[in-house]
């Protein structure tokens, strides 16, 4: 069987730690792509990543480069390309600028990989998959956005710290866009299959809701330089090997929606199935009103954000 191939454009910290992750899954052979005037940058971290296939075990093939030749034909293509936050900025402010980085390299990786899965990581998250849809012209369920998987694993952390059990026993869902108006859904959170609204009191759940839903911004006041990476690039990593094993996994998802929701022609964080053919299904739950509302208010500011794009 062939090797399935996966680009990822932007050699920073999330794409090059998603390049070492993905390469120690042997989830496929990696391209990894940067701007020209960062001439040799990626093609050293992908060297050095490939030299490192020996001591770890595996045979994955990485190069890296500064044109998008080398791309050609990927299954996936997952975009990290952007500026990061700096500290006191939200995800929001990076909207102009990385629009256009977003939208730029999109046209590049899609007219060479026109039949890839693209998974968007770049922020403000909901907006740049919007960017990624229209410049790409592919289908609504080869556009995917990373958010909820993030913040859910933020969440279960929390979780499984505040009651001193593993994380293998957390489950949890957060929806909504990937800003201060996301959704954790308390009511599907569970550990060991009890609802965690038995397990923890209010106030602290409360508290691991606000942490969770500061917790972009946690690790951005305590790097002073960037943004989260590690967390950001094993959450893509689950995504990847979801798709190219084709596994149906249900995990929360930046979709677009068309009326799933009550929410029409935005990409906001819903549970969706990820095979082959990239989201294969958004699944509807049954929300209760208060959750409803929480989910409207925050696709509201994703549809701001989107109002706010350029041409
Ligand atoms: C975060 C950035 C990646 O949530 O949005 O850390």
């Amino acid at each position: 069987m062939a090797r399935k191939k996966i680009t990822v454009v932007g050699a920073g910290n999330v794409g090059a730690t998603l390049v070492q992750r993905l390469a120690e899954m042997e989830v496929g052979d990696i391209v990894v792509v940067d701007i020209p005037e960062m001439e040799g940058m990626p093609a050293g971290k992908a060297l050095d990543i490939l030299e490192s296939g020996p001591v770890y075990g595996y045979d994955s093939k990485v190069v890296g480069a500064t044109d998008y030749e080398p791309t050609a034909g990927s299954d996936i293509v997952v975009i990290t390309a952007g500026l990061p936050r700096k500290p006191g900025m939200s995800r929001d402010d990076l909207l102009k600028t990385n629009a256009n980085i977003v939208k730029s390299v999109t046209l590049e990786a899609a007219r060479k990989s026109p039949n890839s899965i693209l998974i968007i990581v770049s922020n403000p998250l909901d907006a740049m998959c919007q960017v990624a849809l229209k410049t790409s012209g592919f289908p609504k369920h080869r556009v995917i956005g990373m958010a909820g998987v993030l913040d859910s694993a933020r969440m279960k952390t929390f979780l499984a710290e505040a009651l001193n059990v593993s994380v293998d026993n957390v489950q949890t869902l957060v929806l909504g866009g990937h800003g201060d108006t996301m959704v954790p859904m308390t009511r599907f959170c569970t550990v060991a299959g009890v609802p965690v609204g038995e397990l923890l009191p209010q106030d602290k759940l409360d508290a691991i809701i606000q942490r969770t839903r500061d917790g972009g911004a946690e690790i951005v006041k305590l790097l002073k330089t960037g943004s989260a990476y590690y967390a950001p690039s094993a959450s893509v990593a689950e995504m990847v090997e979801a798709i190219l094993k084709d596994k149906k996994k249900i995990m929360p998802c930046a979709a677009y929606l068309e009326g799933e929701y009550g929410i029409e022609g935005i990409f906001v964080g819903v549970p969706v199935k990820l095979g082959a053919r990239g989201i294969e299904q958004i699944l509807q739950l049954n929300l209760t009103v208060n959750e409803r509302v929480a989910l409207q208010k925050s696709s509201s500011a994703v549809k701001e954000l989107c109002a706010a794009l350029p041409a």
